[in-house]
């Protein structure tokens, strides 16, 4: 009886992590087609290398750009997407990509305010690189939430204000 109470729920225990795996990876699909629609690619940076036909696992870990976890899952770990003359606002979709760490937007035309509950669509990102575009407004407070952050670089765009001073322990800030 009680052998067969732990069996079950060593079951369940299993079906949980390998469900939530599944649907982890399906989610970060999600956030790389969300975040293609959202953008302007003149120059179709992402537009062949992102194909999001093929359906193989771990597919997404080869586009331009993407690097995964590990190779065969996908699992987002960061997105580089410097120098690529991407334009639109900033991109939809990336609370989806849970387990992003790295997100360099730097070198592109982006405008539009960084929104400010930037820390719900980037929550585990360590490094956050916007340099270099057209964003405008004011710094939102809600970066301060964002709890993994240890490198943040806005310098070269429109913005107003400071960084909210509960980050003020950042590692390294390249600002203004
Ligand atoms: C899909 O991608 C996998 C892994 O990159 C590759 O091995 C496979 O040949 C591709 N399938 C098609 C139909 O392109
Ligand atoms: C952010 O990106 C710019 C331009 O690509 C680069 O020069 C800079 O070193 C990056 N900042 C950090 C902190 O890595
Ligand atoms: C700021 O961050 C917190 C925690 O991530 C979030 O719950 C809140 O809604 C954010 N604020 C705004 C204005 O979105
Ligand atoms: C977001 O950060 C502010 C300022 O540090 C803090 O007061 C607030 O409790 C945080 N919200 C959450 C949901 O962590």
């Amino acid at each position: 009886m009680e052998s067969g109470g732990q069996c079950f729920l060593l079951q369940t225990i299993l079906w949980l992590v390998l469900s939530g795996r599944c649907y982890s990876s399906h989610l970060d699909v999600q956030c790389l087609m969300t975040l293609q629609r959202s953008l302007i690619d003149p120059d179709n940076n992402l537009k062949y290398s992102w194909n999001f036909e093929n359906t193989t696992e771990g597919v997404i870990c080869n586009f331009n750009g993407v690097e995964c976890w590990h190779p065969d899952e996908n699992k987002v770990l960061s997105l580089r997407l410097s120098n690529m003359n991407l334009q639109g606002k900033f991109p939809a979709g990336l609370e989806n990509c849970y387990s992003l760490t790295v997100l360099d937007l730097s070198n592109n035309k982006f405008t539009g305010p960084i929104p400010d509950d930037i820390s719900k669509r980037i929550p585990s990102a360590a490094s956050l690189n916007l340099s270099y575009n057209g964003f405008s407004g004011n710094i939102p407070s809600n970066l301060s939430n964002c709890s993994y952050l240890n490198t943040l670089d806005l310098q070269h765009n429109q913005l107003t204000g400071t960084i909210p001073w509960q980050i003020s322990t950042l590692k390294s800030i390249d600002n203004f």
